[in-house]
């Protein structure tokens, strides 16, 4: 399966993820995750944002953090609380209906 992270399209698809680089372990924190700059019509939308963790020393990555489904009107950008107890990679997974599966992805420590 071809999930997208470059390239021309890159820009109004890639999912962007906003939260510190370190965190205190069990300490919640805010995880907002976006795309921006993307027609948002009823043919031609971000249909659904996934929110991944995968935890570093763990055997089965990843941990599913949240499913968001979209229509029309609403933009496609979530804010999560969340805590974390290890270090690793937040991957964000955005879909669009015609421009296909694009892929962001941002580590965050844990101390
Ligand atoms: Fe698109």
């Amino acid at each position: 399966m071809m999930i997208y992270s470059e390239g021309e399209k890159a820009k109004n698809h890639k999912p962007v993820i906003e939260c510190p680089e370190e965190v205190k372990a069990g300490e919640e924190f805010e995880l907002r995750v976006y795309v921006s700059g993307h027609p948002n019509k009823t043919e031609h939308s971000i249909r659904w944002i996934e929110v991944y963790f995968e935890e570093e020393g763990r055997d089965f990555n990843p941990i599913m953090l949240s499913r968001s489904a979209f229509s029309e009107f609403v933009s496609p950008d979530v804010t999560l609380k969340v805590k974390l107890e290890r270090s690793g990679k937040i991957v964000a997974l955005a879909y669009c209906n015609k421009h296909g599966l694009w892929e962001g992805e941002k580590e965050v420590k844990v101390v």
